[in-house]
């Protein structure tokens, strides 16, 4: 199973590609969590991205289509995978399209924007491993603190509320063909963002037997 993710900044793909990648034994590639991490760790890749996230804009499609043709060669990935945030312009889903690479499904998750805006206001993520979390909707065991690793659990840099607008700006401007585009080739699912992220799983799984 080659699958994409579509969807708004906190639509919850991360949250529903963590669920079904161990239900369907596939890695989940999410290209913010790479351009995290080589953020965290001050890769020149890194410290490029950090201006185009701390203001909400994509990185430049040439340094996203290079992460992911890398990791896509990665042996894990030879039986399918879930891209979670990737493509996210036209040119680099025709990007992977040249790659060779036949996506078999694309879930499209549709949240209203007033959504968006509390989701993203109440996401916690663990600054240590990265795991994300909901003040609501997803609460770690022990108020503050990861349940993975102990660690402090922090307010994502691009989660504050003018860098959300931004982001939902640049959504609708540039990843939003998307959806036309993935239609025309008869590839996409749409799937209504639930209030449980477990009612989300439910149907997004459905799509992917339909
Ligand atoms: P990235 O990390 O991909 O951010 P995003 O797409 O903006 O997505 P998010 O991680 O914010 O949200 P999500 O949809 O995964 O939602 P989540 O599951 O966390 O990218 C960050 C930046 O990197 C970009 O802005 C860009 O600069 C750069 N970048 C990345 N990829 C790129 C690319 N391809 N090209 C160019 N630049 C790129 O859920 C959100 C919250 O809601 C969580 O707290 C969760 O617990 C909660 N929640 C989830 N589902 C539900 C539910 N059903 N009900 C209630 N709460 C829920």
């Amino acid at each position: 199973m080659k699958l994409i993710l579509l969807g708004a900044p906190g639509a919850g793909k991360g949250t529903q590609a963590e669920i079904i990648c161990k239900h369907c034994s596939i890695p989940a590639i999410s290209t913010g969590n790479i351009i995290r991490a080589a953020l965290k760790a001050q890769t020149e890749m890194g410290l490029r991205a950090r201006d185009y996230i701390e203001k909400g804009l994509l990185v430049p499609d040439e340094v996203v289509i290079g992460i992911i043709q890398d990791r896509l060669s990665e042996d894990d990935c030879a039986d399918g995978f879930i891209l979670d945030g990737f493509p996210r312009t036209v040119p680099q889903a025709e990007a992977l399209d040249k790659m060779g690479i036949e996506i078999d499904r694309v879930i499209d998750l549709e949240v209203p924007d007033e959504k968006i805006i509390e989701r993203m206001s109440g996401r916690r993520v663990c600054a240590h491993c990265g795991a994300s979390y909901h003040l609501l909707y997803k609460q770690p065991k022990t108020e503050g603190v990861c349940d993975n690793c102990g660690e402090q659990l922090v307010q994502r840099a691009d989660d504050k509320a003018e860098t959300v607008l931004e982001r939902l700006k640049v959504y609708h401007a540039q990843t939003e063909p998307l959806i036309a585009f993935y239609r025309a080739k008869g590839k996409l699912h749409v799937v209504e963002g639930q209030d449980e992220i477990a009612d989300t799983t439910a149907l997004t799984l459905k799509a992917l037997e339909d």
